[in-house]
């Protein structure tokens, strides 16, 4: 989930479009396709096919064979999924696939609907496989397994079984509970039971790289270097002569998005950064100085802190403060947008993810828990055409982009931060001296992770402003202070989290620095909850 998604939501609504046409597609001219069948790790098998430098995209499985005519389709993979061929509204592979006349690698239950499909069959397994196994490679001289051992651990995790393979393929290798753990044809068609996609399956990159290239024949040129090149003339091609405006957000997707647009087409771009006054201790500044004079993008910096402090005045309930921050932002961006004068284009930083979880079967319900993914009922009003060079783009290629551009390392490998920054993390109504009070404290938890070199491993380490007030004992005094909660997680792409596991010297340090330099904070404690249940921010 980008840190970029508030303001992208926000924009979005306010130009009165629900779904924005996609647009910047790479013209890349090799393509894997994935079918998703419902699987939980379509993302995962689109990121390593990524990682050996072939572009791919996800599609539904009702998708039609009009896919094929977008990309210049090398090859394309079935995901696993959830059902059983036998259920009654079990997915099938649609008929395009096998006309498509390109390899096929069915994973899971791609690899069953292979079988079932093919003139083969699909038993239940007796025994359910779930977890690791070793499979034992059969021959030598297929492409699939090539250059690994004869005896490969993989994460297996399904119960039906191939049983009989379809005519014209052979088993490529087995394990104790399948019998075919592999198999193939000369036409190039593959599946396999276990996961490849998954950390478990430790050769895992390797199998999915022998598909993709010595099968499917990519050469493996999807590298940041030739995406920059690549999206600069794509940016060219769709703006023309037309001027552009980009809301910055500090975070790394829209400044991504930004030097790019900048790289293609100079100060026809013009960024807008607002200070709501709801950031971190230094941030707009620092902000600022990498933007402006770092990247020598035209910028105007908006101050507006006591906007926003005055529209959440007296507001404590979460949800109605993260729609007061987007109606103000909406406010002061169109008013911006004014000053500037004729604008035919907005600028997002919207990523892959964004894109897929829209059009998928991935589960959204997550998405649906705070307002910022869905800020209904502001009003439409600007009618711009979007401009997103990040569409197509999964987190950690952006941050490749980002290095590939020369922007600064505090920004690519920037932590998300939310749209509505801090007034989430101040429970209760939020004011300006309890944001300082934040900020100081928030500022001690940031220097100390640095410092001992955890930031990089973190998802997010950050502090909360509770509105709980404790007693305490400092010198001979009674103390009646706040408490401060420290909340650091690891996670893949904030869907789920769990809480990270500081070293306790650490964490003493930060309790120690924070009772002793912030005079307001008298008791600092850990939040160990995991998400779900917990989300990560506290509200
Ligand atoms: P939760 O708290 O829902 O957060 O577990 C998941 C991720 O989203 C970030 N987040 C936001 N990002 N606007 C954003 O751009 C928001 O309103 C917002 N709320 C939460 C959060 O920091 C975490 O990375």
């Amino acid at each position: 989930m980008s840190g970029d998604i508030e303001v992208a939501t926000y924009l979005e609504i306010a130009r009165g479009e629900a779904e924005a046409t996609p647009r910047g597609r790479p013209t890349a001219d090799e393509a894997i396709l994935i079918l998703d069948l419902g699987s939980q790790y379509s993302r995962l098998i689109a990121r390593r096919v990524r990682e050996a430098h072939v572009y791919c995209e996800i599609v539904p499985h009702t998708a039609g064979p009009e896919v094929l005519e977008q990309l210049d389709v090398r090859g394309i993979v079935l995901s696993g999924g959830p059902n059983s061929v036998y259920e009654e509204d079990a997915p099938l592979a649609p008929g395009w696939v096998f006309k498509a006349g390109v390899p096929v690698l069915g994973i899971c239950y791609g690899m069953q609907l292979l079988a079932h499909q093919l003139g083969g069959k699909v038993a239940p397994g007796l025994t359910r496989e779930y977890g690791y196994a070793v499979i034992h490679r059969e021959t030598k001289d297929d492409p699939l397994l090539a250059s690994l051992d004869e005896a490969i651990p993989v994460w297996m995790s399904h119960g039906d079984r191939i049983d009989v393979l379809p005519p014209g393929f052979r088993s490529l290798a087995y394990s104790e509970n399948s019998p075919v753990a592999a198999m193939g044809n000369d036409a190039g068609l593959y599946g396999i039971q276990f996961h490849p996609e998954v950390a478990h399956t430790p050769q895992g990159t390797e199998i999915i790289a022998n598909f993709v290239l010595r099968i499917a024949g990519c050469t493996g040129a999807w590298t940041p270097a030739n995406f920059v090149q690549e999206a600069i003339v794509r940016i060219r091609a769709q703006v023309g002569e037309g001027r552009v405006i980009c809301a910055l957000s500090g975070g790394v997707d829209s400044a991504v998005a930004a030097v790019l647009i900048q790289r293609a087409i100079g100060d026809r771009l013009t960024c807008i950064f607002v200070d709501n006054g709801l950031m971190r201790r230094e941030e707009p500044q620092r902000v600022r100085a990498v933007f402006e004079r770092n990247l020598g993008l035209k910028l105007v910096y908006v101050e507006a802190a006591e906007r926003f402090l005055g529209t959440l005045k007296g507001v404590t309930d979460p949800e109605q403060k993260r729609r007061r921050i987007g109606e103000e932002f909406i406010r002061v961006f169109e008013e911006q947008a004014a000053e500037i004068g004729e604008v035919d284009y907005l600028a997002q930083g919207t990523l892959y993810p964004d894109v897929i979880e829209s059009k998928t079967s991935e589960s959204s319900a997550a998405h649906k828990i705070k307002t910022h993914h869905n800020v209904g009922g502001l009003p439409e009003r600007m009618n711009l055409e979007l401009v997103e060079p990040l569409r197509y783009l999964f987190k950690d290629e952006v941050r490749l982009a980002g290095a590939e551009l020369d922007i600064a390392p505090e920004i690519v490998n920037r932590q998300p931060f939310p749209g509505p920054g801090l007034a989430i993390r101040v429970i209760g109504e939020v004011t300006y001296e309890k944001l300082e009070i934040l900020r100081a404290a928030d500022w001690v938890v940031m220097d100390e992770i640095k410092a001992d070199k955890l930031y990089g491993d973190l998802w997010q380490s950050f502090a909360v402003l509770t509105d709980t007030r404790t007693v305490g004992v400092m010198g001979d005094q009674r103390t009646y202070r706040y408490v401060i909660a420290i909340r650091a997680v690891t996670s893949a792409d904030a869907m789920t989290a769990d809480w990270a596991r500081l070293p306790y010297e650490t964490l003493a340090r930060i309790s120690n620095r924070i009772v002793n330099e912030v005079p307001q904070v008298n008791r600092v404690v850990l939040d160990v909850t995991s998400k779900p249940p917990g989300t990560i921010e506290w509200e």
